[in-house]
């Protein structure tokens, strides 16, 4: 019998919406087929000026989170198009696992004594989602790993040990969205000895740096980095961050890295090139990676890139370099393209919800325990 669930992902890109239609009927998930919707321009711009404090920040909060709802409801509608075939109706969706827009996440507690005084923030209107599909919604996937004391992120390692752990290899998973997290997956691993955590900034400073300065979204394929050289006292500046000096678990978000750190790191060197500012950037991303997997993954034998970052060979090809010993691949070489990885491990989190199965590795969050996620609007 199939087992369709749909997943949609918006992520501290901006970008958009991903969404899938996955059948968890057979081991491996099978992703029947998949949309995307980016983000109107003056919604992306919206959204990101709620990240930081401002006027009447409820209020727009809230419509954001209405107008994100319809545009998953777009997708939606979308998959179900594609996934009818002439005189074959749509199949029947169990569940639509929406993430929402994280636009503050501050999961840490104030104080030893402050249980559960952190917090994340996610955008969403569920109710509304289930209202426009006639589909149940599980939504709210990470408040209740930070009621635990957990880091409430990254929620996906779990799901990238189910579709990408091996019994015979180490391997390691980069999912470069906005910010970039790493899964460190031993050989048959138990959930229990998966390393996962927030290595840093994926592409959040990449493309604000390159829109800025020539006023397009991304630097596609990383080109206009690879032109560039890398500036070395501003890639010590950057790496300087407490941050990077932090064990796991820690998570991380425009928060930490927002566009007035990025500022603020850049001042000194106003006179630099653009282009060697980008190719710094990049290093940036890479070396926190790196870092990464040196400290908790050396027996790695594969490095999966997956999010869109899969798409800028420059990161690939310095990630190679780097990392000789390791084979650098991207998602779609194992089966699920990059942009589905997040959005299928959010259809594969609400059938975990709906199942009452936990969703996150206490290992990687921090959390008390394994706990159930997210919170279900019945259509
Ligand atoms: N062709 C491309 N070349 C380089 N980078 C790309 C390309 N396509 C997408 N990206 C990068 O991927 C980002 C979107 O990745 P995504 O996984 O959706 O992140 P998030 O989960 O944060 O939304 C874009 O903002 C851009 O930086
Ligand atoms: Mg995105």
């Amino acid at each position: 019998m199939s087992d369709y669930f749909i997943g949609l992902m918006s992520g501290t890109s901006l970008d958009g919406a991903d969404g899938v239609l996955v059948d968890f009927s057979t081991p491996a998930p099978r992703v029947v087929t998949s949309a995307a919707e980016p983000f109107p321009e003056s919604f992306r711009a919206e959204l990101l000026e709620l990240n930081s404090p401002s006027h009447n920040e409820l209020h727009r909060a809230a419509l954001a989170a209405n107008q994100l709802a319809a545009l998953y409801a777009r997708v939606v509608r979308t998959l179900l198009d594609q996934a009818a075939a002439p005189g074959r109706p749509a199949p029947r969706i169990r569940v639509i696992g929406a993430h929402g827009q994280t636009v503050r996440h501050q999961p840490w507690r104030t104080s030893p004594e402050a249980a559960g005084a952190g917090y994340t923030l996610q955008l969403n209107a569920p109710a509304l989602l289930a209202e426009l599909t006639g589909i149940d919604v599980v939504a709210d996937f990470r408040s209740r790993d930070v009621a635990a004391g957990g880091q409430g992120a990254p929620l996906v390692p779990a799901f990238h040990q189910h579709v990408f752990g091996r019994p015979d290899r180490a391997v390691a998973v980069l999912n470069l969205g906005g910010m970039a997290n790493l899964s460190l997956l031993p050989p048959a691993a138990g959930s229990a000895s998966v390393v996962g955590f927030d290595c840093g900034p994926g592409n959040a400073l990449m493309d604000a740096w390159c829109r800025q300065q020539t006023g397009r979204p991304f630097d596609a394929g990383g080109a206009w980095a690879a032109s560039g050289q890398l500036i070395p006292g501003l890639l010590a500046s950057l790496q300087a961050d407490p941050y990077f000096a932090l064990p796991p678990p820690k998570s991380t978000g425009r928060d930490l890295f927002s566009l007035a750190w990025l500022a603020e790191k850049l001042a000194p060197f106003a006179t630099e090139r653009p282009e060697d500012i980008q190719n710094t950037l990049a290093e940036f991303t890479v070396g926190a990676c790196i870092a990464g997997i040196n400290s908790y993954g050396k027996e790695s034998e594969k490095l999966i890139v997956c999010g869109g970052g899969a798409f800028n060979q420059h990161l690939l090809q310095r990630l190679q370099t780097a990392l000789p010993t390791l084979r650098v691949s991207t998602s779609d070489q194992h089966g699920l393209p990059a942009l589905q990885v997040e959005a299928a491990a959010f259809a594969w989190l609400a059938r975990q919800a709906v199942q009452r199965q936990p969703g996150n590795l206490p290992g990687v969050t921090g959390a008390a325990g394994p706990r159930v996620l997210g919170a279900l609007y019945p259509a």
